[in-house]
């Protein structure tokens, strides 16, 4: 079976390919039917629970979002939120997974097989490092899904819109941008995406990490808290961990006509519920919206600077809503307000990414997906002795529509050290230095033979530092290539002497 699988901060949703129809998955859990699976992970009674089987009550989830907790994390680093036991992030990740295969499985609505292949396409947000999407393909295939690809999620996002809005994606659609605003639980991403013959470019993001639903719930529960008079500290972790559940649940309920919001805090606190003015928690709530509005602006903005004129509505189709907390009313109104009726909200915004993945895993919808380098990637190199580290970008950040095919990047020259010790990085800006700024992801460090007698070592860190042999004459040549999934792969290759190593950049180890 073709699956579309959204993995998501806070829900992992699920869509299947059936016919030309893509049926959002139902699970069965304690807490009835519900078209997704919790984000969580907890340790309990010596046994590490995951999504639907971490009970909220009585026990506290340690981990609320194993998709936070792993990102930035390098695949073996030990996961230090889960105490009880000692998971690295793949593990935990491949662990999570095996859960939400098990549950696809045994308790979904989808009728699949035991021993049926399960494909998956699946997504990162746009700004995720190299390093969180090798992480991610691995634990999914770890965890015995077949990775049919991975895309950016605000692609996926605007696959669904163009589906449904554009006629079974009809060639002579005059319609050519759509900018996809997705606020989720834990996140929000912005993307322009182009849209031409079937063919999805990602043309540029801008992300907030930690702007979500979550935030929202906390606003809720600050003025739970004030109305009962009480502080976070006085009512302790785990009584407000309930209390951020029963606001979501609350806030989840809300709907544009809503003037009030009943919060049940029974069991919690000596009241059974506490009543908060809507008014109140969309006025606290907007400053945080307005932060999004900012993020869109901002992308809108790099279409005009690319001759792209957003406010033609035949070239840009819509700012388009999805992820579960573009149902927060506060939202969509300011939204409109800024935007006006280029918003559009999709029909199901919180199974729109899930959805999108599915039409791209089908062959039968024929869709094309190219993705750009979403961040700047590059090396620190040392430079001659005593000198400052120089930076090289490799792979450069774009944003526009010029054509675009899979990156390739070489370099060559000629060493004056016997070991390379080369510091990749991945960074959102470039300052006009040239140097890393912004968001800069550390990557690993890798050493290499540039001296032939050191060819055949594996530990190369005591020659680092080392000048070479004054009769170094090597002739080195790197090759970068950045997939069509996102990963770089690395080929180091010593020319004059005819060795080399090869790496992909994610893995630990050199293959
Ligand atoms: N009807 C609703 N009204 C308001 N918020 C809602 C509603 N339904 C779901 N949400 C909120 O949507 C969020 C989950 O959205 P979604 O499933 O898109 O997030 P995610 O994909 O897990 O997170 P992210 O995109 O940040 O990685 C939660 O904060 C949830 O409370
Ligand atoms: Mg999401």
């Amino acid at each position: 079976m073709r699956l579309g699988i959204d993995f998501g901060t806070t829900r992992t949703v699920v869509a299947a390919v059936r016919g030309g129809r893509y049926p959002v998955a139902s699970f069965q859990t304690a807490d009835g039917f519900t078209e997704y699976l919790p984000g969580w992970a907890a340790f309990e009674e010596g046994q590490l629970q995951l999504g639907a089987d971490v009970a909220v009550l009585p026990g506290i989830p340690l981990v609320r979002s194993v998709k936070a907790t792993i990102t930035g994390a390098a695949p073996d680093e030990t996961v230090a939120a889960l105490p009880g036991g000692r998971y690295s992030a793949l593990e935990l990740l491949t662990r999570y997974l095996v859960h939400v295969r098990q549950m696809l499985i045994d308790r979904s609505n989808l009728d699949i097989d035991p021993g049926e292949e399960l494909e998956a396409m699946i997504a990162v947000p746009a700004h995720a490092s190299t390093r969180q999407r090798y992480l991610t393909i691995e634990a999914f295939s770890r965890a015995g899904f077949t990775v049919a690809g991975l895309v950016n999620e605000p692609t996926a996002g605007a696959i669904e819109y163009a589906r449904h809005t554009l006629g079974a994606l009809s060639p002579r659609s005059q319609k050519r941008y759509v900018v996809v605003y997705d606020l989720g639980g834990g996140t929000f991403d912005t993307a322009a995406v182009s849209l031409v013959d079937r063919h999805f470019d990602l043309l540029g993001s801008e992300g907030i990490a930690r702007l979500g639903g979550n935030n929202f719930d906390e606003v809720l529960a600050d003025l739970v808290l004030e109305e009962l008079g009480r502080s976070q500290e006085e009512v302790g972790e785990r009584t407000y961990a309930h209390l951020l559940e029963r606001c979501r649940l609350a806030k989840e309920s809300l709907n544009p006509s809503s003037r009030r919001v009943l919060v049940d805090v029974a069991e919690l606190f000596p009241v059974d519920q506490v009543v908060v003015n809507t008014s109140e928690l969309y006025q606290r709530t907007t400053p945080l919206i307005e932060r999004t509005l900012g993020a869109v602006q901002s992308i809108l903005g790099a279409l005009v600077e690319h001759g792209i004129d957003p406010e033609n509505p035949r070239e840009m189709g819509a700012v388009y809503l999805v992820g579960g907390s573009v149902q927060f009313p506060a939202v969509q109104r300011l939204l409109r307000t800024r935007f006006g009726r280029k918003v559009q909200l999709a029909p199901q915004p919180h199974a729109a990414t899930a959805i999108g993945l599915a039409i791209a895993a089908d062959p039968n919808a024929e869709i094309f997906v190219r993705e750009v380098p979403t961040r700047h990637f590059g090396v620190w190199r040392e430079g001659d002795l005593g000198r400052e580290k120089i930076f090289d970008p490799i792979i450069e950040k774009r944003i526009g529509d010029e054509p675009q095919g899979p990156v390739r990047v070489e370099r060559v020259y000629h060493p004056a050290h016997a070991v390379g010790r080369l510091r990749f990085v991945e960074c959102t800006a470039l300052g006009e230095d040239g140097q890393p700024q912004g968001e800069v992801t550390p990557w690993e460090t890798i050493l290499f033979p540039y001296d032939p007698a050191l060819a055949d070592r594996a530990d190369l860190e005591p020659f680092c530092g080392g000048r070479g042999p004054s009769e170094l004459q090597e002739e080195i040549v790197e090759t970068y290539e950045y997939t069509p999934s996102g990963l770089i792969r690395i080929a180091i290759e010593n020319r004059t002497r005819g060795y080399r190593r090869e790496y992909v950049l994610g893995s630990s180890a050199h293959l």
